[in-house]
């Protein structure tokens, strides 16, 4: 058994499913710190969003300080600090969306989905964020479901492409 797994195994029977899989990808890239992204990501995919016992669990294993974790999660767009909803909806803020516009788009998915930014609706089903660019200036203003783009936005478009997922 080596360092890692000694370090994994847990004694008390109070472990949590979700613990229990990301230890298993810790374990699987042999704590190797360079495999940070590969771990982030599967506790992205694990828990719908990386809570701070993950980041701990990750910064002890791996050895990396828990500020490095925080900054790297908080760099990459795929990550999320917040639980995401089955859709998570984005509404791009930046320079050239906002100035066509996007901030009415976010009012009005806030008001349908009666939800703030970095909220989540009551039965899981949508979450909201205000995003930077996502490198789809030409259609501006943009708004995303997931990895769907939705291009050239305006609030009167909101409503059908929200209840396509519903
Ligand atoms: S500023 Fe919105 S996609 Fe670039």
């Amino acid at each position: 058994m080596n360092e890692i797994e000694k370090k994994s195994v847990c004694t008390c029977g109070e472990i949590d499913d979700n613990k229990k899989k990301l230890l298993e990808v810790i374990v699987s890239v042999n704590g190797d710190k360079s495999q940070l992204m590969k771990v982030l990501n599967a506790a992205q995919e694990i828990y719908g969003y990386i809570p701070t016992s993950a980041q701990k669990t990750i910064s002890e294993e791996l050895d990396i300080p828990m500020a490095e974790i925080y900054g790297v999660i908080t760099f990459y767009t795929r990550f999320s600090l917040e639980p995401k909803g089955k859709y998570n909806i984005g509404v791009c803020l930046g320079t050239a969306c906002y100035v066509k516009g996007s901030q009415m788009v976010l009012d009005k998915v806030k008001e349908i989905l009666g939800i703030d930014v970095g909220g989540i609706t009551p039965d899981g089903k949508f979450s909201l964020v205000s995003t930077r660019c996502v490198g789809a200036c030409g259609l501006a203003p943009v708004m995303t479901v997931n990895d769907e783009v939705y291009g050239n936005m305006d609030p009167s478009k909101v409503k059908d492409i929200l209840d396509k997922y519903v």
